[in-house]
């Protein structure tokens, strides 16, 4: 009985030892797969649409970033979609499987990525010129897309500098470039812009609590991107004037196209191919409109701490902050400015950092320049940035200091509430004036007050947390399902 109780046991033993070993892998590939793919869709938690001024209602409710990427990629979206269908056809045509010899010259020959973009024009219009008809768009789409094959436009006006404006005798290559998009007639605003936040040469930072960094500085430089009068509005024209400005200032970099809403993407290709060639030392690049407010002292603190982090040349490979607005779908309203239609695009936009205000590294910056040969243009500047960085697989990162919508409530009204921020979208040349002098006044009384993603970073730790629960429960569950389903479900699975 004894003897037949312990052979019951060996078996035992023999069957259920590689089961345990089975288990425990499985709970351990589980973890790796879930914690990496965790600290990939990190941002996923904190970008959540936060106005209706990009985002059509029906998108609010639909926060989940995963899906959302699938969205751009699916194919059926493509079908009757003038845009998408144009980008696939590109994306065949680049394919580094199917074609690779062409996909090897292509990294010889810049020529060569035109030549694709345009030849995707022509096999749309052959596959079916019903549906992609351009004519079937509104009128101001029907622009845009009539000359989204063209963006070689030759530069008109360019600063005097290597890379834009800058101070006397730098001593160290600089840290930030301003690259602020603005339109001839603004000039108020390029003035108020200049006299503040946007001064260049040495600028000294500005101690950040919590951090163990002091008060540095560092040289800061800044470049205007502006097109062409639009000479269907009324005005008086100022190119002239412009001329003048440029050669006291040496910060314009103008090209010869309209400068119209939606150009505006031929600024940041424009810009990124400029800044490929003239800025190579330049650490980040700031990228904003003319009518924001940048807290620049403490910006710059706040950018030498990244680059003292650890693994600052891989951090820096994919380094982009700004307010992210993830799974934003497209703007259905017609009479929008932001409007497009269903005939163009179709799917959710990728997660992207509102254009008023973000900061990406000249790194980042070239590898943009490069990708932006492979995406054909779209209607909305900060849209197509993140649907470049899609094809780069880096995402922007939410940072809560950065405001393109106003401060939440009654934040604002402490007196103290500008030090919290590192931009905020929507200020006019005259309170800019105004809010950088208030900046200096209420320097001594603010220096203790921390920067408003500080409370932020706990957060995320506690999502950390909340994830690898969820992770561990999954992994439970698989094991689960692993041991009831047997070996059959596991081997049909592998032959798939
Ligand atoms: C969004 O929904 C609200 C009501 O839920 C409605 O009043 C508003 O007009 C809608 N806006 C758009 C752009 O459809
Ligand atoms: C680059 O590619 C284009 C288009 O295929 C071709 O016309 C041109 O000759 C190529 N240039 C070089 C230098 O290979
Ligand atoms: C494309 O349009 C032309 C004339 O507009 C027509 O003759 C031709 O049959 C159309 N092709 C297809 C594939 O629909
Ligand atoms: C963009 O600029 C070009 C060149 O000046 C102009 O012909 C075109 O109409 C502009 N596009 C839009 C959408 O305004
Ligand atoms: C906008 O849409 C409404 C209804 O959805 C339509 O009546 C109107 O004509 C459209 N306007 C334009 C300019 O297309
Ligand atoms: C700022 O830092 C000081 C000392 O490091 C600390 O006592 C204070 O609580 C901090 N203030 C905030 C608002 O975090």
């Amino acid at each position: 009985m004894a003897r037949c109780y312990l052979r019951w046991c060996r078996v035992l033993i023999c069957v259920c030892t590689p089961c345990i070993f089975l288990a425990l892998l499985f709970v351990y590939v589980g973890l790796t797969v879930c914690m990496s793919m965790r600290s990939m869709a990190a941002p996923a938690f904190e970008i959540m649409p936060k106005s209706p001024h990009f985002v059509a209602n029906e998108s609010v409710r639909n926060n989940n970033l995963i899906k959302e990427i699938r969205t751009f990629w699916e194919n059926q979206c493509h079908k009757k979609a003038f845009w998408n269908q144009l980008q696939l056809d590109t994306d065949f045509l680049f394919h580094p499987i199917l074609h690779s010899p062409k996909a090897k010259r292509l990294t010889k020959n810049s020529s060569f990525d035109d030549f694709l973009l345009k030849k995707s024009f022509s096999a749309v219009h052959r596959l079916n010129n019903m549906t992609y008809n351009v004519e079937e768009l509104p009128e101001r789409v029907q622009v845009f897309a009539r000359y989204m094959q063209t963006r070689d436009y030759p530069v008109l006006l360019q600063p005097g500098g290597e890379c834009g404006a800058q101070g006397k005798d730098e001593r160290e290559p600089p840290l930030l470039l301003f690259a602020i998009k603005t339109t001839p007639d603004n000039f108020n605003n390029r003035q108020a812009i200049r006299q503040t936040w946007g001064q260049v040469g040495w600028v000294a930072g500005q101690k950040i609590n919590g951090s163990g960094r002091d008060n540095g500085g560092a040289y800061v430089r800044r470049v205007f991107l502006l097109g062409k009068q639009n000479t269907k509005e009324p005005g008086v024209d100022v190119s002239e004037l412009l001329k003048l400005e440029s050669n006291f200032y040496g910060d314009i970099l103008q090209w010869d196209f309209e400068d119209t809403f939606f150009n505006l993407t031929l600024k940041d290709v424009l810009f990124w191919s400029w800044f490929s060639h003239s800025c190579k030392q330049t650490h980040f690049v700031f990228k904003g409109d003319d009518d924001i407010f940048v807290n620049t002292p403490k910006l710059i603190t706040y950018l030498q701490i990244q680059m003292e982090k650890p693994h600052v040349k891989k951090n820096m490979h994919n380094f982009m902050f700004g307010d992210v607005i993830g799974a934003a779908s497209p703007n259905r309203v017609n009479i929008s400015k932001y409007f497009i239609p269903h005939s163009f695009y179709k799917g959710l936009y990728p997660a992207y950092a509102g254009g008023g205000g973000l900061v990406y590294s000249g790194q980042l910056t070239r590898r943009l320049h490069l990708i932006s040969k492979r995406v054909h243009l779209f209607p909305i500047d900060d849209v197509y940035v993140g649907m470049c960085m899609v094809r780069l697989n880096a995402f922007p990162t939410h940072n809560h200091a950065f405001l393109m919508f106003d401060f939440p409530k009654n934040e604002g009204k402490d007196p103290c509430s500008y030090h919290t921020i590192l931009v905020i979208h929507k200020r006019s040349p005259n309170q800019v004036v105004k809010l950088w002098a208030d900046l200096k006044h209420t320097q001594p009384q603010c220096r203790d007050v921390a920067l408003r993603l500080d409370e932020i970073n706990k957060n995320q730790n506690k999502y950390h947390c909340a994830g690898i629960l969820k992770c561990l429960w999954a992994a439970v569950q698989a094991y689960m399902v692993f041991k009831f389903s047997g070996n059959w479900g596991i081997r049909t699975a592998y032959k798939k």
